[in-house]
């Protein structure tokens, strides 16, 4: 009987214990502290730090299953999932590591007692075949005189362009970290005996199939050029478990192994596609195993670092599914059957199934919207191509604009024997990411370095003017003794009314004036312990140690406020509806409107949106009174005040209260009741990230003028449709049958004077050599009828050249059809390459039609008169007749 995956995977583990390794569980697929890896690409990574003797292992032998991602850095199987039977993302790794306790002989003898041995997985020793590091004679006798394989099955493997250690019986596992020889075991696919070495490594890459690695860790690579030798020697193993699955299992390709049947079958209950064998079903088969573990291990989709790993593999997958024919989001409803398919292995995901089908269902609506119009896109650019090479500029643009991840166009590109300009392409990117920052360098306050030491008192909770010292002046980010006016400059006074900017709020503006002078603060913002008004001095002259009042806007301040109290509102409101669970991710509180990040996994409906609207308006209408109170962050959470996770607080901490509804931790300014903000109106809802929703609102006098403006809206638009606004849907409705009418009845007209056109050009036929030639210019024509006169005419004649060009105002474009017959003597492509030559336009097609256009009708009808001719002689050119 043969042994399911999940048996294989247990058998490894028993045969370890046996031999006293202490099973330890897999890593996360995120490494620990390791900044300099990706992913886990293999089971030593979570012991480096014992390898490189920087801490010590309780256990000198040690075994695990290491969940594993190869998508990206030094190792990287991405683009060959799916094209080739022994690639993954996502991959399981068996592995047996001793810390400086065993080395070559123990290792080598335990690798093959498990292979070879009846009690264990009873490979036929002569399917298997060894390589070693060149010069590793140790090995190589080891595996001769030890194991008695014999020689002519172990296989020597060097340095490649002559570079040390450049081998693949060398490892490392990244650009730095350790690494040492290793020796290979390959597992022979093929019937036919081979003989030595030679044959081995011509047919290396196709029979056999490297089933294990055994690495004598001895190294500590540190840089390009320098490696170092580490105090102990190690052995670091790792055998894929779908490789060896699929050689025990008797097939070839690890997407015939059990595990990967089963996910495929179930994937194919979703498209008509019923061969098993579909490159789309495996890799989609792949990458719902790596996306689910990914996510599993608490990365979320992203446009950055390992979350853009998940959104490219993700976005990868669902492109295929798209490819065959999967109308519905089908991603995320593949977990649950991951799980059954993937046993022990499956456990971390069970927990966490609800998170993962959340997160692949959101990113699948989110792309789904895009995919299908950037794949449009996409296959008409590729139509386009002339010499096989998508441009940069195009691959940019549907990463920019519809999220297509560049190896997600190129994996399109590649089944057209398509290749990207991938020079132009970055070059596109640079400049996207130039731009981001002068922006990001033009809204950073310019004055963010200054270090200034003093403290600033903030009286602005209670009071809107305070009498304040000027303590320090800067202009132009030089601290200076006085300011002049029109000069632009940072006050730091003793005490303040102004509010900085912090906690979501926007700041204060307002001015510092005394009888002589005025300073209007614009923006203020902390510095350390103090607060910077900046602004610019109007009247007068301010020295440091002058006196001044520093006095706040007080309707600005109090619109902030309204929006900073119904802020709390809302989130309350949010909490009672979709649940405690949601939390803030981000909030902007300013004088005209609020916005409040939160997370929450499915989209918001209508009539949420109106129950959150009726809660928020409830508590104004009830006109409660806001306690603030400071309280010890114990008392705080006693009375669960809502706090952000991420912040760390005081011991003291000032809580605001909106009786029980709301109760917040916040250093914001607000309302002292409720009734002010008088209405509350959310005017917009979005997803700003995967999981990530987006409310933003108005409030007050804001929610009334919004109000009107949509009346007003309304109002203009039953004027114009000559109807009452409540009926304006009815009257739209109707206006679309009428529309559906009139255009079903223009195509028909269309259609006529198509014909008659076409019974027109007949009639006019012209003849080069034997072949039926019209050529005709149309004024203000539509292209898209002249190219169906073009078919319609091929379609007629037989042996016919038809050229149509259609003038419209200063611009022209051309048709060009030719029958199939002729087109090993002339193509419609070379004709239109003729023309744009001489006209300086755009165009392409292919042999037997070709479409272009430009704006030189000058040259064109030169180009015109002569092009019978021009036909005529390539055709006898190519010994037409
Ligand atoms: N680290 C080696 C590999 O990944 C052996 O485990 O192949």
């Amino acid at each position: 009987m043969k042994k399911s995956t999940n048996e294989i995977r247990q058998k490894f583990l028993n045969f370890f214990e046996k031999k006293r390794h202490v099973i330890i569980p897999s890593s996360s697929l995120v490494p620990y502290n390791d900044p300099t890896l990706l992913f886990t690409n293999a089971g030593m990574n979570q012991f480096k730090d014992f390898f490189l003797g920087q801490k010590k292992s309780n256990h000198p032998r040690i075994a695990t299953i290491q969940r594993c991602l190869r998508t990206g850095g030094k190792h990287n199987d991405l683009e060959n999932v799916g094209y080739t039977s022994k690639h993954h993302t996502f991959f399981e790794m068996l592995g047996n590591f001793s810390f400086g306790d065993y080395f070559k002989k123990e290792a080598i003898s335990y690798a093959w007692e498990l292979l070879t041995s009846q009690n264990w997985f009873n490979i036929p020793q002569n399917k298997l075949w060894i390589t070693v590091y060149e010069n590793d004679n140790e090995t190589y006798e080891i595996w001769k005189n030890i194991i008695k394989v014999p020689p002519e099955r172990i296989i020597r493997i060097g340095d490649k362009n002559n570079l040390k250690y450049n081998s693949e019986n060398f490892w490392q596992m990244g650009d730095t970290g350790p690494c040492g020889p290793c020796t290979e075991i390959f597992y022979d696919y093929g019937a036919q005996i081979l003989k030595n070495s030679l044959e081995f490594l011509e047919n290396k890459n196709n029979r056999f199939v490297e089933i294990w690695n055994i690495v004598f860790i001895q190294f500590n690579r540190i840089s390009k050029t320098k490696i170092i030798s580490l105090p102990n020697k190690c052995i670091d193993t790792g055998m894929g478990l779908e490789r060896i699955s699929a050689v025990l299992q008797d097939v070839y390709s690890n997407y015939n192994i059990d595990i990967f049947q089963k996910l495929i079958k179930n994937i194919s209950q979703y498209t008509i596609i019923k061969d098993l064998n579909n490159v789309s079903l495996k890799i989609i088969a792949d990458h719902i195993r790596s996306c689910a573990y990914i996510i599993a291990d608490n990365i979320s989709p992203s446009n950055e670092y390992r979350g853009y790993v998940l959104r490219r593999i993700i976005r990868r997958a669902l492109r295929h599914g798209h490819k065959i024919g999967i109308k519905e989001n089908f991603f995320y409803k593949l977990v649950s059957n991951l799980i059954s398919v993937m046993g022990d292995a499956g456990d971390i995901l069970r927990q966490k199934q609800e998170k993962i089908e959340k997160i692949l269902e959101t990113e699948e609506i989110q792309f789904s919207h895009t995919l299908d119009k950037g794949l449009k896109i996409l296959h008409s650019e590729i139509e386009k191509t002339h010499d096989h090479i998508l441009s940069g500029k195009t691959a940019f643009y549907l990463y920019d604009t519809f999220g297509f991840p560049i190896d997600l166009t190129a994996d399109v590109c590649r089944e057209k024997n398509i290749k990207i300009d991938y020079i132009s392409y970055e070059s596109y990117k640079k400049k996207q990411r130039e731009q981001s920052n002068i922006r990001k360098k033009f809204y950073k306050n310019y004055n963010e370095d200054i270090i200034v030491n003093n403290t600033c008192v903030f009286q602005g909770y209670k009071q809107y003017k305070v009498k304040s010292l000027v303590q320090f002046i800067f202009v132009k980010n030089v601290s200076v003794k006085k300011i002049m006016p029109n000069e632009d400059g940072i006050i730091f006074l003793d005490t303040t009314s102004f509010y900085a900017e912090s906690g979501g709020q926007i700041s204060d503006i307002g001015r510092l004036y005394n009888e002589e002078s005025c300073f209007i603060v614009q923006n203020t913002k902390k510095y350390g312990k103090t607060v910077g008004h900046i602004g610019k001095l109007i009247s007068g002259i301010i020295k440091v140690n002058n006196y001044l009042y520093s006095e706040i806007d007080r309707d600005y301040r109090h619109s902030i406020e309204l929006n900073h109290s119904a802020t709390h509102l809302l989130h309350a409101a949010l909490r009672k509806i979709f649940g405690e669970n949601i939390s803030q991710k981000g909030s902007l509180v300013t004088d005209t409107h609020l916005r409040f990040d939160f997370s929450h996994h499915k989209s918001i409906e209508r009539a949420q949106i109106q129950q959150i609207e009726y809660i928020v308006n409830m508590q104004i209408r009830n006109n409660i009174l806001i306690k603030i109170k400071e309280l010890n962050l114990e008392e705080a959470k006693k009375q669960q005040a809502i706090a952000l996770f991420e912040n760390q607080y005081q011991s003291i901490v000032r809580v605001v209260f909106i009786n029980n509804f709301s109760i917040e931790l916040c250093g914001g300014t607000h309302v002292k009741r409720t009734g002010e903000i008088g209405l509350f109106k959310i005017i917009n809802q979005s997803s700003v990230a995967s999981g990530i929703k987006r409310i933003e609102a108005v409030t007050g006098q804001k929610a009334i003028d919004y109000l009107h403006k949509k009346d007003n809206y309304l109002e203009d638009i039953s004027l114009f449709l000559n109807c009452n606004s409540f009926y304006i849907k009815e009257k739209i409705k109707k206006l679309t049958v009428t529309i559906t009418d009139l255009e079903k009845k223009i195509s028909i007209l269309q259609e006529k004077e198509n014909i008659s056109h076409i019974k027109q050009l007949i009639k006019n036929i012209d003849y080069v050599q034997d072949i039926k030639f019209i050529k005709n210019i149309f004024y203000n024509y539509e292209h898209k009828l002249m190219k169906k006169i073009v078919y319609q005419l091929k379609k007629e004649l037989k042996n016919s050249i038809i050229i149509l060009i259609n003038i419209n105002n200063n611009h022209f474009t051309i048709v060009i059809g030719i029958t199939k017959n002729l087109i090993n003597d002339i193509t419609a492509i070379k004709i239109m390459n003729i023309i744009m030559k001489e006209t300086n336009g755009k165009g392409g097609g292919k042999k037997d039609i070709a479409e272009g256009g430009g704006v030189n009708t000058k040259k064109l009808s030169i180009v015109l008169k002569n092009i019978k001719v021009w036909i005529d002689t390539q055709l006898k050119k190519n010994n037409y007749l």
